[in-house]
C-alpha cells in the first residue's frame, strides 16, 4: 500500500492538528510505504511573508520528526524539492475543466474569507493532484476538509487516463476518523485562524498561561458542573486515560471542583503526552544539518519515483 499525505506549513502545529492528523499519519507509517511531505508550494497561496514561510517550513519538519515520524519508515520531503511536481501539474491542468475547480469549497471559502483570488489559489487542487499522482499513491489519508480535493484528483486522473491511456493510479481517500471536536481556549473548534489554539510544543510558563486562559463559566466552587459543557474537561478527557477522565467527570458533577485544579491537571497531562517529543525537538533544533539531510534524502527517493511517473505522462501526451 502506497500512502501519501501533505502538510501545509502554515504555522506552529497545535494539539487539534495532532489528534486530527499527525497522530494518525504517524500510526499509518507502519502500515505501508508512506510518503509525507511539506506542502510549501501550496503554502505560498496564503503565506506571503518569505521569512515566515521559511520558519514555518522548518517548524513543521521539526514537529513531525520530534513527534515520531521515522525517516527509515516514511519518506519525508519538501514539495519544492521535487521539480517533477509542478511540471506534472501543468500537464494535468490541460485536462482539468474550469468548472471542476470553480466548484471547490476550499477555494470558495478562502475567497469568502478575503484571501485574494490569484491563479495559484484557484489551481491549488491541480497541484495537489500532481503531488498524489506523481508517486502512484493508492491511499491518501486526509481530514474531511480535503475530501473534495482527493475527489478532484481522481477525476483528473481518470480524464488523463481516458484521453491518453492508463498512466495514473486512481487514488482513494482515507478520511481520518474524527477525534470529536477539539475545543480551543474559547470553546470554538481549535484552529490557528481563530487564534484559540494550544501549540503542541508550548511549555513552562507560556503553556500554563495559555491553559489558565481557557474560558470557563463563573459558577461557584460548590456548584455541580456540567463536564460536557466545559472546555477544560473536553480537552482533559482527550489527554488522560479513560478511567481518569471518568473520575474528573464525577468531580465536575459532584460540585466542589475548582476549575484551576482541572487546568493544572491539563498542563501536567500535556507534559506527560508530549515531554519526550519536546526533548527530541530541542535536540533536533541543535542539529539543523541532520534535519536537512533527512529532507534531502527523502527528496532523492521521491524523485526516483516521480521522474518515472512524469516520463510516462509526458510520453503519453506526446512530449518525449
Ligand atoms: N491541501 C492539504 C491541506 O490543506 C495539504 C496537501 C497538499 C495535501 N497536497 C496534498 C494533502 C496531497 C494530501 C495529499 O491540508
Amino acid at each position: 500500500m502506497r500512502i501519501l499525505s501533505g502538510i501545509q506549513p502554515s504555522g506552529k502545529l497545535h494539539i487539534g492538528n495532532y489528534l486530527g492528523a499527525m497522530k494518525q499519519h504517524l500510526e499509518l507509517q507502519r502500515q505501508g510505504e508512506a510518503f509525507y511531505f511539506i506542502a510549501d508550494l501550496h503554502a505560498l497561496t496564503t503565506v506571503k511573508d518569505p521569512q515566515l514561510l521559511r520558519e514555518n517550513i522548518r517548524d513543521v519538519a521539526l514537529d513531525y520528526l520530534a513527534l515520531g515520524l521515522d525517516p527509515q519508515k516514511a519518506t519525508f520531503y519538501r514539495q519544492s524539492d521535487i521539480p517533477e511536481v509542478p511540471e506534472l501539474s501543468w500537464l494535468l491542468s490541460t485536462v482539468t475543466p474550469m468548472g471542476l475547480l470553480e466548484r471547490c469549497h476550499s477555494y470558495k471559502d478562502k475567497i469568502a474569507k478575503g484571501i485574494s483570488s490569484d491563479h495559484g489559489l484557484f489551481a491549488y487542487p491541480v497541484l495537489m493532484a500532481a503531488d498524489i499522482l506523481i508517486v502512484d499513491a493508492g491511499v491518501v489519508p486526509v481530514g474531511k476538509d480535503q475530501k473534495q480535493h482527493v475527489e478532484v484528483t481522481r477525476d483528473i486522473a481518470q480524464r488523463f487516463n481516458g484521453q491518453y491511456g492508463e498512466v495514473f493510479v486512481v487514488p482513494e481517500e482515507r478520511i481520518l476518523p474524527e477525534t470529536g471536536m477539539v475545543p480551543g481556549i474559547d470553546g470554538q473548534k481549535m484552529s490557528k485562524s481563530y487564534g484559540n489554539d494550544i501549540a503542541i510544543f508550548l511549555e513552562g510558563k507560556a503553556l500554563k498561561e495559555r491553559v489558565m486562559s481557557i474560558v470557563t463559566d463563573s459558577a461557584p466552587v460548590e456548584a455541580p458542573k456540567d463536564p460536557d459543557a466545559n472546555n477544560v474537561f473536553n480537552l482533559l478527557k482527550l489527554f488522560v486515560k479513560p478511567e481518569e477522565a471518568e473520575e474528573w467527570r464525577e468531580r465536575f458533577l459532584k460540585g466542589g471542583l475548582k476549575y484551576s485544579d482541572a487546568k493544572k491537571r491539563l498542563v501536567a497531562a500535556l507534559g506527560e503526552v508530549f515531554s519526550e517529543a519536546r526533548e527530541r525537538r530541542k535536540e533536533l533544533t541543535q542539529r539543523p544539518g541532520y534535519v536537512e539531510d533527512i529532507l534531502r534524502d527523502g527528496a532523492r527517493r521521491t524523485r526516483e519515483v516521480a521522474s518515472a511517473t512524469l516520463a510516462r505522462a509526458r510520453k503519453a501526451c506526446g512530449i518525449d
